[in-house]
C-alpha cells in the first residue's frame, strides 16, 4: 500500500512496514455494537497501523439490506488498511481463514430481563458458529464473545470447535473493567489513564467482582485512598448493574463503550498489555480453583500473543466469596446449556 492510498491514511500506516493482510470476522455487523466497532477495527485501532485487514461480517438474513448499506459506509471511508470486505449470512463464508473473530451477533436484553434469561435465545446461535469456526478458521484464530451471557456463549462455542484450543476463546469483561476504572479516576479527579491493574473475576453478570487490591491510582495503592466499605458497596454496585442503568437511561444496551471495550481487549491480546493486569475471560484451567472449563474471568497478562493468567495474586475472604458466587452462578448456567455442549 502506498502513500496515496488514501486521504486519512493514519501516520503508522505510512511510516511502518505493512504486514500481510489479515482476516478479521465481525458477526452481527449490522447492529448497534458492530456500527461501532467496524470503524475502529478499520481505522487501525486494534490490530495495528500497519496491519492491513480483510473484513468478513455477518448476518442474518433480516440483517443483510442493514448490512449492505453499512458496506457501503465502510467503501466510503475509504480506509487505507481495508483490503477487502465481504458480508454474507453464511458462517462458513464469514469465518473462512479468520485470524479473529469478534462474536457479537445476538439478541441484547431488555430493562426487565438479567443478561442470562438470554441463553435460551442466543445461546444456539453459538453452536453453528462454533462448529463452523472449527471447520473453517485459522488454526490460530483468536475469539472474542460479546453476545449475551457471553462467558457461557463462548463456552459453547469453545465445546463446539474441539479442533481449536481452548485457550482461544474468550468472553468480555473489559467493559465491566473500564467501567471501574471510570468509577475509581472519577473519584480520585484523575484520567482513566492513570488507573492501572483494576480487574474482573467471574461472570458477565451481577455477581461479578471489580477486585480494587491491586490497583494503582496515580502511582498510589487505591485502597489506601478510598475505603473497603465504597469499593464493596455503592463502587462494586454501580459497576456490577451499570450494564441495566444504561439499558434503562438510553433505552438500549451500551453500545460504543462496548465496541471500544472489544478494541481493548482484542488489541492486547494482539499487541500485549505492556505488563498491566487485564481482564479476560477464558476457560478455566483450574486456576485459582474454579472448575476446569468454566468460561471465568481472570486477572490476566497479554504477552507474545498470548493471554495469561495471572496465578499467584492472594485472596482474602470477600474475594473468595466472590469467586465461589461466580463459579455457582457459571456452574448454573453451564448445566442450562448442556444440550449445546456437543
Ligand atoms: P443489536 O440488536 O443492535 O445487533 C445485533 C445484530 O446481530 C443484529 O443486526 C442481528 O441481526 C444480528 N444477529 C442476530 N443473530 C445473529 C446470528 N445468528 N448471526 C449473525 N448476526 C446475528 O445488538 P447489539 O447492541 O449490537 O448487542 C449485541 C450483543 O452484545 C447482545 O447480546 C448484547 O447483550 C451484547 N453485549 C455484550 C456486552 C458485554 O460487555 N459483553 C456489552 C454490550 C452488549
Ligand atoms: C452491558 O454490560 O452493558 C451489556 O452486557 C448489555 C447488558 O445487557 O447489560
Amino acid at each position: 500500500m502506498g502513500k496515496g492510498d488514501g486521504d486519512n491514511a493514519v501516520m503508522g500506516a505510512e511510516v511502518g512496514e505493512m504486514k500481510k493482510p489479515i482476516r478479521v470476522a465481525v458477526t452481527g455487523a449490522a447492529g448497534n455494537i458492530g456500527y461501532a466497532l467496524l470503524w475502529r477495527i478499520a481505522s487501525g485501532d486494534c490490530f495495528g497501523t500497519n496491519q492491513p485487514i480483510a473484513l468478513q461480517l455477518l448476518e442474518i438474513p433480516p440483517g443483510m439490506q442493514r448490512l449492505e448499506g453499512v458496506m457501503m459506509e465502510l467503501k466510503d471511508s475509504a480506509f487505507p488498511l481495508v483490503h477487502g470486505i465481504v458480508g454474507t449470512d453464511d458462517p462458513q463464508i464469514a469465518f473462512e481463514g479468520a485470524d479473529a473473530i469478534f462474536l457479537v451477533g445476538s439478541r441484547p436484553r431488555t430493562k426487565d430481563m438479567d443478561r442470562s434469561d438470554l441463553v435460551a435465545a442466543n445461546g444456539p446461535i453459538f453452536v453453528g458458529q462454533g462448529k463452523a469456526i472449527d471447520a473453517v478458521a485459522s488454526p490460530d484464530v483468536r475469539v472474542i464473545t460479546v453476545g449475551n451471557p457471553c462467558n457461557t456463549n463462548a463456552l459453547i462455542a469453545c465445546a463446539n470447535a474441539p479442533s481449536i484450543p481452548s485457550r482461544q476463546f474468550t468472553a468480555m469483561t473489559r467493559l465491566d473493567q473500564n467501567r471501574a476504572v471510570g468509577q475509581i479516576a472519577e473519584r480520585a479527579g484523575v484520567p482513566a489513564s492513570k488507573i492501572h491493574d483494576v480487574f474482573i473475576w467471574g461472570n458477565h453478570s451481577n455477581t461479578m467482582y471489580p477486585d480494587p487490591r491491586f490497583a494503582t491510582v496515580d502511582g498510589k495503592m487505591a485502597t489506601e485512598l478510598f475505603e473497603d466499605e465504597w469499593f464493596q458497596g455503592p463502587f462494586l454496585d454501580t459497576v456490577a448493574t451499570r450494564g441495566k442503568e444504561i439499558i434503562v437511561a438510553r433505552g438500549a444496551s451500551s453500545a460504543a463503550s462496548a465496541a471500544s471495550a472489544a478494541i481493548d481487549h482484542m488489541r492486547d491480546w494482539w499487541q500485549g498489555s505492556n505488563g498491566r493486569i487485564v481482564s479476560v475471560a477464558l476457560p478455566s484451567e483450574g486456576w485459582y480453583g474454579v472448575p476446569e472449563g468454566l468460561v471465568f474471568s481472570f486477572p490476566c497478562r497479554c504477552e507474545n500473543g498470548d493471554v495469561v493468567v495471572v496465578e499467584d495474586l492472594p485472596v482474602d475472604t470477600f474475594a473468595q466469596s466472590k469467586i465461589d458466587e461466580n463459579v455457582a452462578a457459571l456452574l448454573e448456567e453451564r448445566a442450562a446449556v448442556s444440550e449445546l455442549l456437543g
